[in-house]
């Protein structure tokens, strides 16, 4: 998964173009390169690395051009490498691509494309989207370029040679992509391309933009379209043109965001990460604000205290629950599944939807299927949701699909793939490292879980009162521990800049959190860290500990304080060092664990969302203390876009 964006207007293209760029590397950032063009010719510059590689660059040949492309890529196909970043260029230089996403049919194609003696200069599976656009250009009847016979059987028909070029080729490609193309032939158009990677259309004064996602071009415009799948644009200075993949021009409105750019930048905080974490205060406020009805108090049989406006349909006999997520979407549906189990008493499955989509289960009669993603765009899991709905589609209405989506990106594919959505309001994410919306998506859960509670009567309406009186109480209790824990986290954290290996552990709804303190220690700080439910220690990883393994342990009151609290004592007795994430430091506590970091007592159900607060400070600790890009973790991109 890659970024792209794309500027033509009557300013200088070539900062507009970085700027973007910068919005994007959050996508990848193995390489990148923009292409512009000046004088009649397509000026492509490349660099391998990080943005600052390519600015370096530009520096010596920036031109005034007032079109152009840009790319920052995630590598896929081919090393991260100069000569495997984007754009890539037709034989001629003529035409410049840049692509987000993967041809599946790139070796038939490429082998074709060699027997007419065109040439690769890559290993990448998009170079032969620049290729096939000059084989049709060459043989477009209106095409400035010598015409002849159609190389594909096809008839070019469009207004532009250049859009009908790029949609023929399209015509040809197989796979989840969007693209951008410039042509110096044109110098006047810039073509976009969607097929099931998202992409907007910005629309300034005189002036319009393409990019991957809306952060990199909010500072320029707030007026957005997202193309739907198969559409293609074509950009000139004078608008923009939508058309179908037959060619037929579309009517379409660009819509205002709610969004302003102060929301992505860093406002003070050395990471987005660090911004992201104190900005969980205010993210549960949102969603309490938005899931729960203030006016609500039990006895009220009338209405739900819950509202999240979810048609009946998708409540009405509901037997089961089946939830495809990666990754921390992943572990924040194993909270869901318990907290819709144990509160509103329904068989739950969590699936990661990679496994999901080649071994799905047999299909069971009233079952809702969530797919949890906060970008509203990983492949697997739009895979997944995509296969679900395809195999209940000819099933009686017991086995029909019901669909619902848990994204903090409504207007992603996501968003149009299913018909109902709960939005987690967390704001747009930069770090790559989730933080701020794994705790929005624990409240979609809680909104779910006592909705269904609620209108199913699995709880009394006293404990329903009890656990959101709790939820309401959480945002203060994150503030406290942000304030009060954060400088000794920090102190912690230095004793673990050497540390080669960590363990987590938890036991019922703070297992997912074991596993996702362990993932973001991962994926930030590359040290090696698993998370375990605490009995399951004993079985085998057990093996692993010594004195150079520290072990956290999350230790909240209720049901099973006392087991865990005896693991990490099997632990102890192995040498590890013990951290505590407890309310308890006297006691039995006092004597097993070597450090603390201290949360509030609340009410076991609601814990995660507070003892998740401690991990993600400690992991980022360690990361910056190591001296790592914390935002920008290395081979890791914001969404996994491909398979
Ligand atoms: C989280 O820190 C990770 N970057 C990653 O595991 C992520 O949660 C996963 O790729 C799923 O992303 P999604 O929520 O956008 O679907």
């Amino acid at each position: 998964m890659c970024g792209i964006v794309g500027y033509i207007g009557t300013q200088a293209a070539t900062e507009i173009l970085l700027s973007g760029l910068e919005k994007l590397e959050y996508r990848g950032y193995d390489s990148a390169g923009i292409a512009t063009i000046w004088e009649g010719e397509v000026n492509c510059v490349r660099a391998k690395g990080k943005l600052y590689n390519l600015r370096s660059k530009l520096e010596q040949v920036e031109t005034p051009a007032q079109i152009g492309i840009g790319h920052t890529r995630w590598a896929t196909h081919g090393k991260p490498e100069e000569y495997n970043a984007h754009p890539h260029m037709d034989a001629d230089l003529r035409i410049a691509v840049v692509v987000n996403g993967i041809i599946e049919n790139y070796s038939e194609l490429r082998e074709e494309l060699k027997q007419k003696g065109y040439q690769f200069r890559s290993e990448t599976d998009v170079e032969v989207i620049p290729h096939l656009i000059a084989e049709f250009l060459k043989h477009s009847p209106s095409s400035a370029i010598t015409p002849g016979v159609a190389p594909f059987g096809s008839i070019a028909f469009s207004p532009s040679p250049l859009l009908e070029a790029v949609r023929q080729a399209v015509h040809k490609l197989r796979g989840a992509f969007a693209i951008a193309i410039i042509c110096a032939d044109y110098p006047d158009e810039l073509i976009v391309v969607r097929q099931q990677a998202p992409i907007v259309i910005g629309f300034g004064q005189g002036e319009f933009f393409c990019a991957s996602d809306t952060p990199a071009i909010i500072s320029h415009t707030r007026a957005v379209l997202p193309l739907d799948n198969g559409e293609l644009a074509r950009l000139t200075p004078l608008g923009v043109e939508v058309y179908n993949s037959a060619g037929e021009r579309l009517k379409k409105q660009p819509r205002l965001l709610n969004l302003n750019p102060t929301m992505v930048e860093k406002q003070g905080f050395k990471h987005f990460m660090l911004k992201e974490i104190y900005e969980q205060p205010g993210v549960v406020r949102a969603c309490l604000d938005a899931y729960f009805n203030a006016d609500w108090s039990a006895g009220d049989s009338t209405n739900s205290p819950v509202k999240l406006g979810l048609p009946g349909e998708i409540y009405t006999d509901l037997e089961q629950i089946q939830i495809v997520a990666c990754g921390t979407s992943w572990h924040a549906a194993i909270v869901g599944k318990y907290l819709l189990e144990q509160l509103a008493g329904i068989p739950t499955q969590v699936h990661y939807a990679s496994e999901f989509r080649y071994a799905p289960t047999p299909l069971t009669a009233n079952t809702l299927t969530i797919g949890v993603t906060q970008s509203g765009e990983t492949a697997d899991t739009l895979a997944a949701l995509a296969m679900e709905k395809e195999r209940r589609q000819d099933k009686d209405t017991k086995y029909k699909a019901r669909l619902l989506g848990i994204t903090n990106r409504p207007e992603s594919t996501l968003g149009h793939m299913v018909p109902h959505i709960i939005n987690t309001l967390a704001g747009i994410e930069i770090g790559v490292a989730a933080t701020k919306t794994f705790i929005a998506q624990l409240m979609a859960f809680y909104a779910l879980a006592l909705d269904l509670a609620y209108l199913r009567q699995a709880i009394s309406q006293t404990k329903l009162q009890e656990i959101i009186n709790g939820l309401r109480q959480i945002p203060g209790e994150i503030e406290a521990t942000l304030e009060s824990q954060e400088k000794s986290i920090e102190q912690l954290a230095h004793n673990f800049a050497e540390t080669k290996d960590f363990i987590f552990l938890g036991r019922g709804i703070n297992y997912p959190i074991a596993l996702e303190g362990a993932l973001k220690l991962k994926e930030i700080s590359y040290i090696h860290a698993e998370g375990y439910p605490a009995g399951e220690m004993k079985h085998g990883p057990i093996a692993l500990l010594d004195a150079k393994v520290p072990v956290v342990a999350i230790a909240m009151p209720g049901s099973v304080y006392e087991k865990v609290i005896s693991n990490a004592q099997e632990a102890k007795a192995r040498d590890s060092r013990l951290i505590g994430v407890t309310p308890f430091h006297h006691g039995e506590a006092a004597e097993i664990f070597n450090d603390f970091i201290p949360v509030s007592k609340v009410d076991e159900l609601l814990s995660p969302i507070l003892t998740v607060i401690p991990l993600q400070l400690l992991a980022y600790h360690i990361a910056a203390l190591r001296g790592l890009d914390v935002d920008q973790p290395r081979n890791l991109a914001k969404s996994v876009t491909v398979e």
